[in-house]
């Protein structure tokens, strides 16, 4: 096993580890109790592993856990803080923009990083629906994810 001495932060907590140069962040997050990443396809088509590197979404199937070096990961569970939902995860809630939920934790990432970017521009459904083309739901039909991101851009 090839391994490197990786240190990054997860959620604003510092880690230093040992890591396989051929894992993926997915499987790192997954295996340190990050299990709001979820592992769809691991081939980069359903978004449902998405977390934000230094505020970027990326795709975490696809993304070597060693190239994390310096970063500061953001997963799901590091978006609810001191037991209060945010302002996006609290938008999905009230749109009912979930159902199995399997979807929900990369499309909650992919929101976050849309909004942080975009949430002072006026945005169109249009946008909103360009912004999340990278994350695929097998339940809703999409209107509720648009409705909470919508909500959520005028919090
Ligand atoms: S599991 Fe990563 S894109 Fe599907
Ligand atoms: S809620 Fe089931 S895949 Fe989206």
């Amino acid at each position: 096993m090839h391994s490197m001495k990786l240190e990054l932060r997860i959620n604003s907590r510092a880690y230093e580890l040992d890591v396989d140069v051929r894992k993926s962040l997915m499987d790192l997050l997954r295996e340190l109790g990050y299990t709001g990443v979820k592992h769809g396809c691991g081939v980069g088509e359903c978004g449902a592993c998405t977390v934000l590197v230094d505020d970027i979404a990326v795709d975490s199937c696809l993304y070597l856990a060693v190239w994390a070096r310096g970063k500061n990961i953001r997963t799901v569970e590091g978006e609810c803080r001191d037991g209060k939902l945010s302002a996006v995860q609290e938008a999905y809630v009230e749109e009912g923009a979930v159902q199995c939920g399997f979807c929900t934790p990369g499309l909650i990432m992919t929101s976050t990083a849309f909004l942080e970017k975009n949430g002072d521009a006026e945005l169109s459904r249009e946008d909103i629906k360009r912004g999340h083309a990278g994350n695929l739901c097998r339940c809703t039909g999409y209107q509720t994810i648009i409705n909470a991101v919508e909500t959520a851009s005028k919090k």
